[in-house]
C-alpha cells in the first residue's frame, strides 16, 4: 500500500473512529430512543444492524414511490436511436402516452425498416427525423426540424433521450484506436453533442435529459474496455450536467441496463462472429502469439454465450426510461437488471477493489 503524509493519516484515523464511536454507541442510542418512543423495548447493536439490514432490504425491494407525473399532451421528446431495440421501443410508448415523439433513426435516409414503421403511424405527434449523433450536420438539422414543429416555441422541448449506442468486444491490446474512437464516437461524443445542441430548448422547458448508459458504466469488465470507457463517459458528463442544470430546473437522469442483449440489437451472434474475425486477422503478430487462438477463441465463446443471455423483455428499462421523463421527481440513476447483476454492481462500487476483485475475476 502507498504510503500516506503524516497528516493524511491521521485524518484517517480519527475519521474512522469517529464512525466507530457513532456506529457502535449513537446509532445504537437513536435506535434505542426511537425505540422506547414508540413503545418497544430499548435496541442493543445487534438489533439495531438487524433493523438497519431489513430497511436496506425493504429500501430495494419497495415498489417505486408514486412521486406525481407530468402531463403528456403538448409536450415534445427526441429520442436518438429509433431504429431498433430499446429506442424503437421507446418512440413508440411515448407517443401512445401522447407525447410529441421526434424519432431520431440513423437509417430513416437509407430506408430503415424501424423509420419506416414509426412513419407508418401517420400522426402529427410521430415525426422521425434522419439523425445520426456522429454528424455535427445531421444533429443542427434535426434541431432545425424540432424548433419548426414545436406546438408551442415559448414551451420549449420536455426531454432528450439518448440512446443511440453501439457496442463491441475485445481484449486491450486486441482492441485498435480506431474501434475505442468509433465507440465513444457514438455512445459518448454523440450524447454530449446531441444534449448541448438541444440544451437550450430544454431548459426553456425545465425539462429532462435522460442518458442510457449501462452497468458498464459503473463497473468495468474484461473485453469491454472501448465500451465501458464510453459509458464511464456518459455518467461523469450526465453528473457534471446534473449539478450545472439544478439552478435552471433540468434534471438528468442516467439510465444503466443489465443485459438485454437477447432483447434488442444491440451484439447479434452475426456481429460476435464478424467482430472476433477482425481482432484476429488485424491483431499484431506478437498479442496472437502470445495470448494464442484457443485463449482468444474461448473470449469469442464467452461473448457468444451472451447473445442468448439476459432479460428478453425490454420493459422494465422503457419503464424506468418513461420514468426519469414523466415523473415529477426523477430518480438520477436507474438500474434495470437482473438481481445478479445488480448486486455485482453494488459490490463493485463499494466493496475495496481487493475484495471484488477476488469475487469476480
Ligand atoms: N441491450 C443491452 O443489453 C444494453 C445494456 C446496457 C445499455 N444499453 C444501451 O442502450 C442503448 C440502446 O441500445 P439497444 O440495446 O436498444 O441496441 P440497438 O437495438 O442496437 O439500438 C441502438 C440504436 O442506435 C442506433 N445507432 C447506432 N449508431 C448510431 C449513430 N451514429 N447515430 C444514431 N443512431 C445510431 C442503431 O442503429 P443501427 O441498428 O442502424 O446500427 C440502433 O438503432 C445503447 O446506448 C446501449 O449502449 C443496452
Amino acid at each position: 500500500m502507498a504510503s500516506l503524509p503524516g497528516p493524511r493519516a491521521v485524518l484517517l484515523t480519527l475519521l474512522s473512529l469517529l464512525l466507530t464511536v457513532l456506529l457502535g454507541v449513537g446509532l445504537p442510542a437513536l435506535l434505542g430512543g426511537a425505540a422506547r418512543a414508540l413503545g418497544f423495548p430499548d435496541t442493543g447493536v445487534a438489533e439495531c444492524i438487524v433493523t438497519f439490514y431489513l430497511l436496506f432490504v425493504a429500501y430495494v425491494a419497495a415498489p417505486r414511490l408514486p412521486r406525481g407525473r407530468v402531463e403528456a399532451e403538448g409536450r415534445a421528446v427526441l429520442v436518438t436511436g429509433c431504429d431498433t431495440g430499446f429506442g424503437h421501443a421507446l418512440a413508440i410508448h411515448l407517443h401512445e402516452l401522447g407525447f410529441t415523439v421526434f424519432a431520431g433513426c440513423l437509417m430513416k435516409d437509407k430506408g430503415g425498416e424501424g423509420a419506416k414503421e414509426l412513419e407508418g403511424f401517420h400522426s402529427d405527434r410521430m415525426k422521425v427525423v434522419q439523425l445520426d449523433v456522429c454528424s455535427e450536420e445531421q444533429v443542427q438539422k434535426a434541431v432545425q426540424v424540432v424548433n419548426e414543429n414545436l406546438e408551442d416555441k415559448a414551451r420549449g422541448l420536455w426531454a432528450v433521450v439518448n440512446n443511440a449506442g453501439v457496442s463491441t468486444f475485445g481484449e486491450v491490446e486486441f482492441t485498435s484506436m480506431d474501434t475505442y474512437r468509433r465507440v465513444s464516437e457514438v455512445n459518448l461524443w454523440g450524447t454530449i453533442r446531441v444534449t448541448k445542441a438541444l440544451l437550450p430548448l430544454i431548459r426553456r422547458a425545465k425539462g429532462r435529459v435522460v442518458n442510457l448508459a449501462s452497468m458498464y458504466g459503473r463497473m468495468g469488465n474484461a473485453l469491454r474496455s472501448s465500451y465501458c470507457v464510453s459509458k464511464f463517459g456518459v455518467e461523469a458528463f450526465s453528473d457534471c450536467l446534473r449539478y450545472e442544470m439544478k439552478p435552471w430546473g433540468v434534471k438528468v437522469s442516467v439510465v444503466e441496463p443489465g443485459n438485454f442483449v437477447a432483447a434488442t440489437g444491440i451484439l447479434t451472434r452475426e456481429a460476435v462472429a464478424g467482430t472476433a474475425n477482425q481482432l484476429w486477422s488485424e491483431a499484431p503478430a506478437a498479442v496472437k502469439e502470445d495470448y494464442g487462438k484457443a485463449h482468444f477463441e474461448q473470449h469469442v465463446a464467452l461473448m457468444r454465450s451472451y447473445c442468448g443471455g439476459g432479460e428478453k423483455d425490454v420493459r422494465p428499462v422503457l419503464d424506468d426510461i418513461t420514468d426519469a421523463v414523466v415523473s415529477n421527481r426523477p430518480y438520477t440513476r436507474y438500474n434495470p437488471m437482473e438481481p445478479k447483476w445488480w448486486i455485482r454492481v453494488q459490490l463493485m462500487t463499494h466493496l475495496p477493489a481487493a475484495i471484488s476483485d477476488i469475487l469476480y475475476f
